[in-house]
């Protein structure tokens, strides 16, 4: 194999199954993967943690504008192959991932500041190649030249069984109908906000994995990623 290396942007609607695909193909091609939704999630945390963010969901945003710079996101790598997001040197992960930041996350995303400051994060990163990242905006914003762009898709209903399901494996005391209300919720958000909305890339590879396995799912995946770096050589 050349040691030619491509960028690999996976973007779609929210609990899709990006991050598992996008994880899997990178732990197995060699590249680094970076989560780009734990970004926003961990800046929401922030605006949550520090009064940014009242208790009927509204944002101040002069000062969450004022917080960005003081505001250092990383990926520590863990022994089992996982990674963890760092926000200003402490782990992160768990609180990220509960349904108060999955609730805030949308309106903080929609803010053309926030996603200034984490696109130029994500655009360093990258500045190798050799990287698989998923989001939103990841092909039609971040990188807009990536050799490969997947659009991850599957039914509503599908994406918050899984959520829900996941969330429940943690121990998350959630019940289905109230994810399945955030994952509409945060699609109608990303999709109509002004600042790079959710949208499909023209040149993106289009998958619905309502009723594919994740082993099918990430053959289909490494096909792809075969036929991109053929034709980026
Ligand atoms: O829960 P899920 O895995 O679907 O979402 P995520 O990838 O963790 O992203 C959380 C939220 O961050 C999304 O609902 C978007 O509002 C926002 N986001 C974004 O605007 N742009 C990105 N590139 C990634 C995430």
């Amino acid at each position: 194999m050349s040691d030619k290396k491509i960028i690999i942007a996976i973007d779609g609607y929210s609990s899709s199954g990006k991050s598992t695909m996008a994880r899997r193909l990178a732990a197995e091609i060699g590249y680094r993967y970076i989560d780009s939704g734990a970004m926003y999630r961990a800046v929401t945390l922030y605006a949550l943690e520090n009064g940014i963010i009242a208790s009927d969901g509204s944002i101040n945003r002069p000062a969450l504008q004022k917080a960005l710079p003081k505001l250092h996101i990383d990926f520590m790598p863990m022994t089992d192959g996982s990674q963890h997001t760092m926000l200003n040197g402490r782990d992160v992960e768990t609180e990220i991932r509960q349904l108060r930041v999955s609730d805030n996350v949308s309106p903080v995303a929609a803010i053309k500041e926030v996603r200034t400051a984490l696109t130029d994060l994500q655009r360093r990163l990258g500045r190798d190649k050799g990287i698989v990242m998923d989001g939103r905006d990841i092909g039609t914003t971040v990188f807009p030249d990536a050799e490969l762009k997947v659009f991850v898709n599957a039914s509503a209903e599908m994406r918050a069984r899984r959520r829900f399901l996941e969330m429940n494996d943690k121990g998350d005391d959630v019940n289905y109908e109230e994810v399945l209300a955030n994952v509409v919720r945060r699609d109608h958000i990303d999709e109509t906000r002004e600042e790079s909305p959710l949208r499909r890339a023209a040149d993106a590879v289009d998958l619905d994995n309502s009723s594919m396995s994740i082993d099918e799912q990430n053959r289909w995946l490494e096909d792809q990623f075969h036929k991109a770096l053929t034709r980026a050589k």
